[in-house]
């Protein structure tokens, strides 16, 4: 789990990434463990994910059809689409269950002293 004011190793990989961006999303103190919530970042719909194990991003937008991924559950690391019920790893995007069949595509997350920033690419 990543700390609030600290990088790890695996944010300072991100840094590496000269032409990854990243903007901030939220202050980490507005999005309790085990919660989810859609942040706006550039034109894109994010969905951020807190769960046990930590910060996730990932599009907001169900690869099955067209639904809102944040006004679904959010289960442990299952994340589950409202309309038809499919299921994703909040971690990695992989499906996890039903009738989705592509995987939700993922954005690098870091924190910085009180925000949470993400990485998005130029849509
Ligand atoms: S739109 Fe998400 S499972 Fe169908």
């Amino acid at each position: 789990m990543r700390t609030p004011g600290r990088r790890d190793s695996a944010n300072e990989a991100n840094d590496d990434m000269s032409e990854i961006s990243f903007q901030r999303a939220i202050a980490a103190v507005d999005l309790p463990e085990g919660q989810m919530r859609a942040v706006q970042i550039g034109a894109r719909s994010i969905l951020l994910c807190r769960t046990r194990e930590g910060w996730y991003a990932l599009d907001d937008i169900c690869t099955h059809a067209y639904a809102k991924l944040h006004e679904g559950r959010l289960r442990g690391n299952r994340l589950i689409c409202p309309l038809h019920g499919a299921s994703y790893d909040c971690r990695s995007g992989a499906v996890l269950g039903a009738p989705a069949i592509q995987p939700l595509k993922t954005y690098p997350v870091r924190h910085v002293g009180d925000d949470i920033e993400v990485a998005c690419d130029r849509p």
